[in-house]
């Protein structure tokens, strides 16, 4: 009797360690992933804000530059007081800034493969700890960003000269155009270091 007890206590002790960690590990990136949904949220409703009081007060030709001048306040903004590294990226980038890096091409052409699979956009993302080159890990995290009919002024085919003269303007190199409803218009990135 005395034995069997022991012999159960011994095995807890010698299992829960290791159970526990498993079990730390899992809840931690639960928790990043619900935080970094949370970031997203916000991010992308305090962009569509601006986005459609622009459009709305001063049209579509005027809205480009306030989208040139405001979002990357907005984006250095949500990262200071997250403090998470927060972006946005895509396969075909408007603003060179936001070129994906080695990671972020390759979640976006696992992102681009999902959709044309059928799976919709607004339902993709993807999470994942990395080592980076110094030994430090990462957790990082992106969520797909799906192409609205608002968004074809200045993402489509068919963009007003006049707003197409605007883009051309500030962004010689722009790659973002062409774009279709539902289509993967790019991601929200984020990332953030973890000890
Ligand atoms: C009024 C024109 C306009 C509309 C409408 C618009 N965008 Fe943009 N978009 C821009 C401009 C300008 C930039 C570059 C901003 C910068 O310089 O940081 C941009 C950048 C982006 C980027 C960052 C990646 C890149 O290409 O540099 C994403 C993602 C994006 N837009 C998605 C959208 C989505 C989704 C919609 C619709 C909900 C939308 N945009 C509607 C003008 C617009």
């Amino acid at each position: 009797m005395r034995k069997k007890k022991l012999a159960a206590i011994l095995l807890i002790s010698f299992t829960l360690p290791g159970a526990s960690s498993a079990l730390f590990a899992a809840n931690n990136s639960q928790n990043n992933i619900q935080e970094a949904r949370k970031i997203v949220k916000q991010y992308a409703s305090t962009l569509k804000h601006e986005l459609k009081s622009a459009l709305k007060e001063k049209g579509p030709v005027l809205a480009v530059e306030s989208c040139h001048l405001k979002a990357p306040d907005i984006t250095d903004n949500i990262s200071q007081s997250s403090g998470w590294q927060v972006r946005r990226t895509s396969l075909k980038v408007r603003n060179l800034e936001d070129a994906p890096d080695k990671w972020e091409n390759s979640v976006l052409r696992k992102f681009e493969k999902m959709n044309t699979e059928g799976i919709p956009v607004n339902k993709i993302e993807f999470s994942e700890v990395v080592t980076k080159k110094d030994g430090n890990k990462e957790f990082r995290y992106m969520k797909a960003i799906p192409t609205k009919k608002v968004c074809l002024q200045c993402h489509g085919s068919n963009i007003k000269s006049k707003v197409a003269s605007q883009l051309d303007s500030l962004y010689p190199f722009d790659r973002a155009v062409g774009f279709k409803v539902n289509d993967l218009r790019g991601a929200f990135s984020l990332s953030k270091p973890i000890k």
